[in-house]
């Protein structure tokens, strides 16, 4: 299985103060930036664009993993990969041909990923799963911080886990929503190796504590 690791979520940060709280994530461990771009339509809320992957690129070394939950991916994907971002997650449900866009996709030069909604089955990814680098599993609806993992969604982590064994032992499972110090154990258990936290990393302001905390939790669950 590949490497087990914290990705703060900057949808939880203090926008008015992101280039701060950034230097603080910069002393962590975490090897990913999780930035959601929402535009409104897949989604309710409109969050952040290609500026902010921009500015992002600037003061980070990290890999900028962009989810990109909006409704039209493949007219975006040249301009986050000009931004800085290093891997692009679109949604299943709004790619009419997931082929073109992994190939778009990999054609700009980022690593390329697809994105679960909590209702979507994990088979609906088997044809395209050996070209993928990672699968991220919605385990909240998409759109907000903050909420509370759906449980229905853990025999899906552990499904494509199983299939990953067999048909791409490199994939990177990535869970996505409701993860913290009580749900982690469950959702590394269950198969998934990079945990995007938004609430649990930047709670009370202190990032790089609570990045710390949880960093410790994963590494000693997978030493017993
Ligand atoms: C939700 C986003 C998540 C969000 C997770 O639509 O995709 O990345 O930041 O936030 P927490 O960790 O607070 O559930
Ligand atoms: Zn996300």
């Amino acid at each position: 299985m590949p490497s087990i690791h914290i990705a703060p979520s900057i949808l939880a940060a203090d926008f008015s103060r992101l280039g701060e709280q950034i230097e603080q994530i910069n002393q962590t461990a975490a090897r990913w930036i999780h930035v959601d771009v929402m535009d409104g339509r897949f989604v309710p809320n409109i969050t952040m664009g290609q500026l902010v992957v921009s500015a992002l690129k600037r003061v980070t070394a990290r890999v900028l993993d962009v989810h990109l939950m909006v409704i039209e991916p493949n007219s975006m994907i040249e301009s986050f990969a000009e931004a800085g971002a290093t891997q692009l997650t679109v949604h299943y449900e709004v790619c009419a041909d997931l082929f073109r866009t992994v190939t778009l996709i990999k054609r700009a030069g980022c690593a390329a990923g697809v994105a679960i909604n909590p209702h979507t089955p994990v088979a609906m990814l088997l044809p395209i799963l050996p070209l993928l680098d990672h699968v991220v599993v919605m385990t909240v609806s998409p759109g907000a911080g903050g909420q509370k993992l759906i449980p229905q969604t853990l025999p899906k982590i552990r499904e494509l886990r199983d299939f990953a064994n067999q048909m791409q032992p490199n994939l990177n499972i990535v869970i996505d929503g409701g993860v913290n110090v009580e749900t982690l154990e469950t959702v590394i258990r269950a198969g998934g190796n990079v945990l995007v936290a938004g609430a649990s990393v930047f709670k009370d302001d202190a990032i790089v504590q609570n990045h710390a905390m949880l960093t410790q939790i994963a590494h000693q669950m997978t030493q017993i």
